[in-house]
């Protein structure tokens, strides 16, 4: 059976991780969170103390930095490491959010994260998730799906996935924070998120979960027999 990489960009908080998951479990493919990566070098970062625009500072620690994903037998999820501690949970706070952006900026951080990525998806299989996965790490995904929401529809299922998980927060705060991110990934000089005419448009402000895994599913058959 033929096998592919599946690339999933779009603003932050649009489900991409859901429908990534959905796809790769169906699939018995792997999924990779992407800015799961980006956020585990900024928790590094903060936790050395390190202010996120310095990009100097901020290189000169990356190759202290060591990140992998593992299954974790409880959720059966893939949960990523730093340096030996599973920070799954710690990488999701809106602290950790506040700063990502900027550390994502740096092209040190983007060429050390990217080949991590590439070499994840050398034997094809992988379902992964980000900004700049059909652009720069996969350019030749054979699918490749852009997807987006109004950021307060977005805003609103991310208040309330930190809220379910027991993180404190406002919906004010979290609406700020994804407008943020909007434009500094759009508008940053390395690997903006840019919508191209090889993806496949997914706006699932009123879409349901099922929905769009059966649009996509539908899209990743119709590549396999091509
Ligand atoms: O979960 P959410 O959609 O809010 O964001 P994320 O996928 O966890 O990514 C966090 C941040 O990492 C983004 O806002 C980007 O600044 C950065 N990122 C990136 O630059 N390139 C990627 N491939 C993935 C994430």
């Amino acid at each position: 059976m033929k096998r592919i990489n599946i690339a999933i960009d779009g603003h932050s908080s649009c489900g991409k991780g859901t429908l990534a998951k959905q796809l790769a479990a169906a699939l018995g493919y792997k999924f990779i969170d992407s800015g799961a990566m980006y956020r585990a070098v900024t928790l590094f970062v903060q936790r050395a103390g390190l202010n996120p625009e310095d990009e100097i500072a901020v290189t000169s620690v990356l190759p202290e930095i060591r990140i992998y994903f593992e299954v974790n037998a409880e959720t059966g999820h893939s949960d990523v490491w730093l340096n030996g501690e599973n920070v799954e949970k710690e990488i999701r706070t809106l602290k950790v959010a506040e700063s990502v952006s900027q550390i994502a900026e740096i092209s040190e951080v983007r060429r050390f994260l990217v080949a991590f990525q590439q070499k994840m998806g050398i034997d094809k299989g992988v379902v992964m998730d980000g900004r700049d996965i059909g652009t720069i790490v996969f350019p030749n995904a054979e699918l490749k799906i852009f997807m987006t929401a109004s950021p307060e529809v977005r805003a609103r299922r991310r208040f309330d996935e930190l809220s379910a998980s027991g993180i404190k927060t406002t919906y004010e705060e979290v609406l700020g924070n994804i407008r943020n991110r909007d434009i500094i990934d759009s508008v940053r000089s390395d690997s903006p998120l840019t919508y191209t005419n090889e993806y496949r448009l997914i706006d699932n402000s009123s879409m349901s979960r099922d929905e769009q895994f059966e649009m996509a599913l539908k899209w990743v058959v119709s590549v396999l027999n091509r």
